[in-house]
């Protein structure tokens, strides 16, 4: 493999996270059947490459974009005994280099982020259906907690 380089991401590399996020979409269109067929997008890309509170990484091979994630701080809810929480998403890694670590050394980058913002618990959503996604967090020691449940009357 070539050499892969971890930097966070550059308002430069829009074009190529946007590439991205739509690639990430149509992975996991096949676990909702309420994604838009078209003009579906999940992040705010100017606000998380902009946010003191949000540390967006991503991966690059032979000058190429290959793979992406990012931590956020967030508030957590009162009743929890932790005052704030790192949220983790947008992890995606280009098909022909998966399985190779990279996510995890990405997520591994993330979470020494947030531990220097004195975050000690993450969090992150997965699809119950993304059996590699969830194989993936939970060598990294994430546990399943909250289910998400729809009843979608128009499906
Ligand atoms: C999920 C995803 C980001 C994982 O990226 P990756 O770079 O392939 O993952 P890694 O190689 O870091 O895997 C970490 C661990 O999970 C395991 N793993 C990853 N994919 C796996 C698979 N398909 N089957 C079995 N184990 C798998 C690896 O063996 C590795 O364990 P190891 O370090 O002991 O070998 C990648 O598959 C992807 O982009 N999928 C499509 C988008 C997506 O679903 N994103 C998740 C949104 S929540």
């Amino acid at each position: 493999m070539s050499d892969v380089i971890f930097r966070e991401a550059l308002h430069d590399d829009k074009t190529a996270l946007l590439k991205l996020e739509q690639s990430l979409i149509e992975a996991e269109r096949p676990f909702n059947a309420s994604l838009k067929p078209v003009g579906a997008y999940y992040y705010d890309l100017d606000h998380l490459i902009e946010d003191v509170q949000t540390q967006l990484l991503v991966a690059e091979a032979d000058g190429e974009v290959i793979a992406s994630g990012y931590v956020q701080v967030r508030r957590s809810k009162a009743a929890l005994n932790h005052d704030q929480h790192g949220y983790l998403g947008f992890m995606f890694v280009a098909e022909n280099y998966r399985g190779q670590g990279l996510n995890k050394q990405i997520m591994q980058r993330l979470i020494d982020w947030g531990k220097d913002q004195d975050v000690s618990a993450f969090y992150l959503d997965v699809y119950s259906q993304n059996a590699s996604a969830i194989r993936a967090y939970e060598k990294l020691g994430f546990a399943p907690t909250l289910m998400e449940m729809q009843l979608n009357l128009e499906n």
